[in-house]
C-alpha cells in the first residue's frame, strides 16, 4: 500500500481493539484514506467515536443502516477499499471468514470485496493453537489472505504465548513496505530442505531424520508473500508447496552442485537443509557382505554449502539453521559469526525435539539481535520466521542504500 490508497479496516470484538485506534492513526499519518467498519461486539471495546476522530469519516456498524443503504452503501464501501484490513480479528471472526457466513457488515463486506485481504488475528493463546482456529487460519491462507502474527507474549488474560495482535507500527510496516505482490515481490529465493543421503554401497546410506517439513514450510510462507522460490530437497515424502520450483537431490555434493547451479539472481539463501557433514571414502560398488566382525568406515568432510554461499562476494542475504543438542545460543552464534551470515535460526534438537515432529520452536539471533518464537505448528511458525526475516532482510538493504 502507498499514500493516498483506501483502506477498509475492520475491527472486530477483542481488547485488542484499543491498538487499531493507533493502527488507524498511522494509517493516516502514513497518508491513507481509512474509513473503519465495527463489528456489533468492537463497539463494546472502543467507541465508534473515537475512530470517526481519529479517521474523519463516519464508522459503520450495522448492516441494515438505512442512511447508507438507501444506495447500497456496503456494495460502494467494497467498491471503495484499495486493501482490507481485520485488525483484530478475533477466533470467532476468523471462523466467520473461513466458513463464508455474511450476517453482519463485516463479514458480508468480506464477500464483496475483491481487495486484497489482510487480518491480524489476536486471542487468547489456546483458541490461536485450537485445531478449529488452525483449520481456519490454513484456509483463508490458502485462499490468499495474508495472516499478520500473531505476536508471541503476555496476555491480557494472564497467559503467555502467540495470540497476540502485533504492533500497530509492525503492521503499518508489513503493510506499507510489502508491494501488492507480497514482502519478498520480486525478490528470488533459495531454500535447501530435508536430510541429504551419504551412499556406502548400493543399498545402504548415512543420513539424519529431517522430514523437510521445516523448510517446505518455509518454501511455502516465502511464495505466500509474493517470492519466486527455487527449493533444493534432499529425499523426503512431501507434496511440492504450491508456486515453488523444486530441484531434487539425494547427496550432499549434489546439493551443494544443484545451489551452485541455480545461485544466479538469488536474493536470498536459506540453510535449513541438514546436510550431512561427512560422506563415505569410498562407497563400494556392490553390497558389502558380512565377511568381518569389525567393519571401519572411512568419511570424508562434505562441503559446508551455507558457508560457501554466504563467502561469496555479493551473495545473497544468507540465513542458516544450527540444530543443536545442548549450549543452543552459543553453538548457535558461533555458526552465525564463523560462517558469517546475517541471520540463524537456533534448533533444540533430539528426541521428539526438532527433526521429523509437526511443532518446533526457535531462537533466531542476528548480529545484535534477537527473538524468540514458541512451540508451534511448522507452518505458523514458518510464517512467523518470514516477517522476522522480512525485517531484517530490509535493514540489510537499507544499510545498502536499497529497499525491499
Ligand atoms: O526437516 P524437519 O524434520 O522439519 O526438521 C527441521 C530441522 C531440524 C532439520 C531444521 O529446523 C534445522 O535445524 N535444520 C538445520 C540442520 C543442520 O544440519 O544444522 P547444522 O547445525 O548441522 O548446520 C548449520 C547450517 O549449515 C544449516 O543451515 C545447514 O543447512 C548448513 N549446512 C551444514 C552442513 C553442510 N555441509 N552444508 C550446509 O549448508
Amino acid at each position: 500500500m502507498e499514500a493516498g490508497n483506501n483502506l477498509l479496516l475492520g475491527v472486530t470484538g477483542g481488547i485488542a481493539a484499543y491498538k487499531s485506534v493507533e493502527l488507524a492513526r498511522l494509517f493516516r499519518k502514513a497518508g491513507l484514506n481509512v474509513r473503519v467498519v465495527m463489528t456489533d461486539a468492537a463497539t463494546r471495546f472502543v467507541t465508534p467515536m473515537t475512530f470517526q476522530a481519529i479517521t474523519g469519516e463516519a464508522v459503520r456498524v450495522d448492516l441494515f443502516d438505512p442512511m447508507h443503504e438507501a444506495a447500497m452503501g456496503h456494495i460502494e464501501l467494497a467498491r471503495w477499499a484499495d486493501h482490507f484490513l481485520i485488525a483484530p480479528a478475533s477466533a470467532d471472526f476468523l471462523a466467520r471468514m473461513a466458513n463464508g457466513l455474511a450476517d453482519d457488515l463485516l463479514s458480508t463486506l468480506c464477500l464483496v470485496s475483491t481487495a486484497p485481504v489482510s487480518v491480524a488475528p489476536a486471542m487468547n493463546v489456546n483458541m490461536w493453537k485450537h485445531a478449529a482456529t488452525r483449520k481456519n487460519i490454513e484456509l483463508l491462507a490458502d485462499r490468499g489472505v495474508r495472516i499478520l502474527g500473531p505476536a508471541v507474549g503476555e496476555q491480557a488474560c494472564g497467559d503467555s504465548g502467540p495470540g497476540r495482535m502485533p504492533e500497530a507500527a509492525e503492521i503499518v510496516s508489513a503493510l506499507m513496505y510489502s508491494s501488492a505482490e507480497g514482502v519478498f515481490g520480486g525478490k528470488k529465493v533459495m531454500l535447501t530442505a530435508g536430510p541429504t543421503r551419504e551412499a556406502v554401497d548400493p543399498v545402504r546410506f548415512i543420513s539424519n531424520r529431517s522430514s523437510g517439513r521445516m523448510g517446505f514450510a518455509l518454501a511455502e510462507a516465502f511464495a505466500r508473500e509474493g517470492a519466486e522460490v527455487v527449493l533444493v530437497s534432499g529425499p523426503v515424502s512431501l507434496d511440492t508447496p504450491p508456486g515453488v520450483e523444486r530441484i531434487d537431490v539425494v547427496s550432499a555434493q549434489q546439493m551443494h552442485d544443484a545451489v551452485f547451479d541455480n545461485l544466479s539472481g538469488v536474493d536470498l539463501f536459506v540453510g535449513c537443509a541438514a546436510v550431512a557433514d561427512y560422506r563415505p571414502e569410498h562407497p563400494s560398488g556392490q553390497k558389502i557382505k558380512k565377511n568381518a566382525n569389525r567393519m571401519e568406515l572411512s568419511l570424508v568432510r562434505n562441503p559446508d554449502i551455507l558457508a560457501e554461499v554466504a563467502a561469496l562476494d555479493n551473495g545473497p542475504f544468507t540465513f542458516g539453521f544450527a540444530a543443536e543438542t545442548g549450549a543452543l545460543e552459543e553453538n548457535a552464534k558461533a555458526k552465525l559469526v564463523g560462517k558469517g551470515l546475517h541471520m540463524i535460526a537456533a534448533n533444540l534438537v533430539g528426541e521428539g525435539l526438532g527433526f521429523d515432529v509437526e511443532e518446533n520452536a526457535l531462537q533466531v539471533l542476528w548480529p545484535g539481535g534477537e527473538t524468540k518464537l514458541p512451540m508451534q505448528d511448522k507452518k505458523s511458525l514458518a510464517r512467523a520466521l518470514v516477517g522476522i526475516v522480512a525485517q531484517q532482510y530490509s535493514n540489510h538493504l537499507h544499510q545498502q542504500g536499497g529497499s525491499v
